[in-house]
Order: C-alpha cells, then sequence, then structure tokens
C-alpha cells in the first residue's frame, strides 16, 4: 500500500455513538468555545428580517460534542432576531454516522438536545469534504468547525520513521507541511466564498502551540510516540510486516499560529483577498480529563480501562487502514485490539505521565 493516497477513505470516528461518549475531552474543547461564539455573534449585524440564518458544524462526527454549545448559538440567534428561520447543517465525511447526527440532534438518544424545543428550526447534513465547496456562495452566516481541520485531504508521501508527521523529519516532513498549507488555503478560501459579507466562523484546531506542545505531547508520555513504539514493536515481533508499519501515517498536520494566521493578514495572500479577516487567535491546553480522574482516585487499572477508547475513537481507522487488504478482515481486527490492549496495559502498569492534552487555537475570522 503507498503512503501516497487520498485520505478520506480511513479517516472515521467509531460510529453508533460511541465516539460521543469516548470524547468527553472534546466535548470541554467546545464548550470552551461557548463564549468566542456569542461574543462573534454578537459582533454580527444580524437584522430581524425574517430570512433564513444558516449555521453549520464542519466535520461534526457525531454531533454530540457540539450540541450544548450550538444550542446555545441558535438560541442566541432566536433572541437576537425571532422572526428568522434557523437552519444548521452537520457535515463531514460520506463515511461519517450520520444516522447518529440525527438521532442525537432529534433527541432519541440520551444526549440532550436543543431541536425538539425550537420552532422554524431545520437541520441538515451534507457529506462533502471541507476540502471543496460545501454551500452556495453568500449563504453561510457562521460556520464552525473543531479539531477537524488538522485532516489534510492527501498524504503527500511516506513518514518511515515514525506514525505522524510531529515526529517526522526532513523532506518527509517538509512534504507534509506543505499539505498543510495549501489545504488551509483551500480549507478558507471556500469558506470565504460561502460566507456572507459580516459573516463569522469559529475555528478550534489542534496545532503546535508556541511551546511546541501538541495534543498528547506536553509533558510526560507523548502519545505519538507510543503509538509509533507499540506500532513498530508489532512489526519487529512479525505480527505484521514492515511495509505495513510504514503505510500507517495519520493523515494531519498540525499547524502553529503563525501558519494558521498567515492566509488572514498577509494583504497579497488570495484568502485575505478574498475578504477573511483573523479577529482573534490563541492557544489553550486543556487538560486530559481521564488523567484528572486518575489524579483524584488513583486506580491506574481503571485509568488505562477509561482513557484507552478516547484515543480509539480517532486513531482506529489509521491503524486499520495500514494493515494489508491480503488479510482477512477477522485478522485485522484482532491485530488492531492487541494493539491497543498493548497500550492499554503499558498505561496500567506506568500511569505516571500518561494522558492526552488538548492543544488547539481558537479563531475567530470574519469576511470583509
Ligand atoms: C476528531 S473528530 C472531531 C469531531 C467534532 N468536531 C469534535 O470536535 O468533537 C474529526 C472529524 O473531522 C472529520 N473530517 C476529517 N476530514 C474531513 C473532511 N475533509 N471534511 C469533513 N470532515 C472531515 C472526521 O470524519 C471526524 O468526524
Amino acid at each position: 500500500m503507498s503512503a501516497k493516497a487520498e485520505t478520506a477513505g480511513d479517516i472515521r470516528m467509531k460510529g453508533a455513538g460511541y465516539y460521543s461518549l469516548a470524547t468527553t475531552g472534546a466535548k470541554i474543547v467546545i464548550d470552551r468555545a461557548a463564549t468566542l461564539v456569542l461574543q462573534a455573534l454578537d459582533a454580527m449585524d444580524i437584522p430581524d428580517d425574517g430570512t433564513p440564518f444558516a449555521m453549520a458544524d464542519m466535520g461534526c462526527a457525531d454531533g454530540g460534542t457540539s450540541i450544548d454549545m450550538i444550542g446555545r448559538a441558535l438560541h442566541h440567534v432566536r433572541a437576537k432576531a425571532p422572526s428568522r428561520p434557523l437552519t444548521m447543517t452537520y457535515t463531514d465525511l460520506p463515511r461519517n454516522d450520520f444516522s447518529q447526527v440525527f438521532q442525537i440532534v432529534h433527541g432519541q438518544t440520551d444526549i440532550a438536545t436543543y431541536a425538539p424545543d425550537m420552532e422554524n428550526l431545520y437541520v441538515f447534513a451534507s457529506g462533502t469534504s471541507f476540502h471543496q465547496r460545501i454551500f452556495p456562495a453568500n449563504t453561510l452566516n457562521l460556520g464552525f468547525s473543531a479539531t477537524a481541520s488538522h485532516y489534510i485531504s492527501e498524504r503527500p508521501g511516506p513518514i518511515t520513521n515514525h506514525v505522524h508527521m510531529v515526529g517526522a523529519e526532513g523532506a518527509e516532513r517538509d512534504a507534509y507541511v506543505e499539505q498543510g498549507r495549501a489545504d488551509w488555503m483551500r480549507i478558507l478560501g471556500n469558506r470565504a466564498a460561502e460566507l456572507v459579507s459580516g459573516g463569522r466562523l469559529i475555528l478550534v484546531n489542534f496545532c503546535r502551540d508556541e511551546e511546541g506542545r501538541y495534543l498528547g505531547g506536553t509533558d510526560g508520555v507523548d502519545m505519538f510516540d507510543t503509538f509509533d513504539r507499540l506500532w513498530r514493536a508489532l512489526a519487529e515481533d512479525g505480527t505484521i510486516t514492515m511495509a505495513e508499519y510504514e503505510a500507517t501515517v495519520f493523515p494531519q498536520y498540525y499547524r502553529d499560529v503563525e501558519e494558521c494566521s498567515a492566509p488572514l493578514i498577509d494583504p497579497n495572500n488570495p484568502v485575505y483577498q478574498a475578504g477573511l479577516r483573523l479577529d482573534h487567535i490563541e492557544t489553550r491546553v486543556i487538560d486530559c480529563p481521564y488523567r484528572l480522574d486518575y489524579e483524584e482516585h488513583g486506580d491506574a487499572a481503571k485509568f488505562a480501562k477509561e482513557y484507552i477508547p478516547t484515543l480509539r475513537s480517532w486513531s482506529e481507522s489509521v491503524f486499520f487502514a495500514g494493515l494489508s487488504t491480503d488479510r482477512p478482515l477477522e485478522e485485522r481486527a484482532k491485530i488492531i485490539d492487541r494493539f491497543y490492549n498493548s497500550y492499554e496495559t503499558f498505561v496500567r502498569e506506568c500511569p505516571e505521565g500518561q494522558g492526552m492534552d488538548y492543544v488547539h487555537t481558537y479563531m475567530v475570522i470574519h469576511k470583509e
């Protein structure tokens, strides 16, 4: 299998509600964006003129992690402009579990939701990638996206010494830098076309912060180094082949503040020329909630059992995609179970310094 490949086929959050149940931290990340979203709405001119007001959550997974924040934002618009119909569009890749999105939003799960009690609200979904145009020109009032735009549209090549760009070196790393730059320009360019004049984007992205920290790579045990070490161990003991190890690369790029800001502050950049301006950018680190719990209860086995599913919810499809399709499905599933079991054992035996702290940029952007 070539490591240079389109990525959409092997990016997939675990479905059937697993994602939201296993990702407490992602919800905290989104809930903490609520103030920025409400402030952005307050800064917008939202006349009470009866025209539809369009919101979107791009890269929504099952919609459960953003449900409270989206509900607050929709209620805020309703209070400012009661006559306006509200449209709420959830977007993700075609293989996303959109059925779960609708079950959550329409109140058919245990998760509390805004939709059943709101009138004149229209909920939609789109399976179009955010690397493409999703909405007609000048129709989107407020776009939100969390923890998604680090997914690049294609792998620009192999990373032979690691499973993630944070561990890549030299020309292999440079290729990911360039892919990350080009995709970011494309994402922003598409949103620039879709936003109405005066519209806002609130983007919460995984990043490398001013101190070089990134997801699971703050202090203590580095999560991506651990993924790499345990996956390589399976190649070394013959469970998987070296070709499968090398074919396993997260299709992600973590931008730093400078890279996130560049298209929005350079007057010569096409994104700037399309009217997008940076209102606000900051980085935030949110502590791993599973490690915080462990610090309270002190039970390493409980920590390992609760923590590994959150890693698995977003990473499993990448390791699965690295395995040769010549192996029967059942064999691939067994290898994946063995891999995550080895991570669980590692956490149980060496719990100190483990955890997946979230490191994000929080950005507010407007269109002139
Ligand atoms: C880590 S999840 C984040 C989900 C949710 N926004 C949150 O913060 O909890 C990343 C989501 O982005 C989606 N995604 C990745 N690449 C995408 C693309 N090109 N277009 C749309 N969604 C994409 C994935 O399918 C996944 O559902």
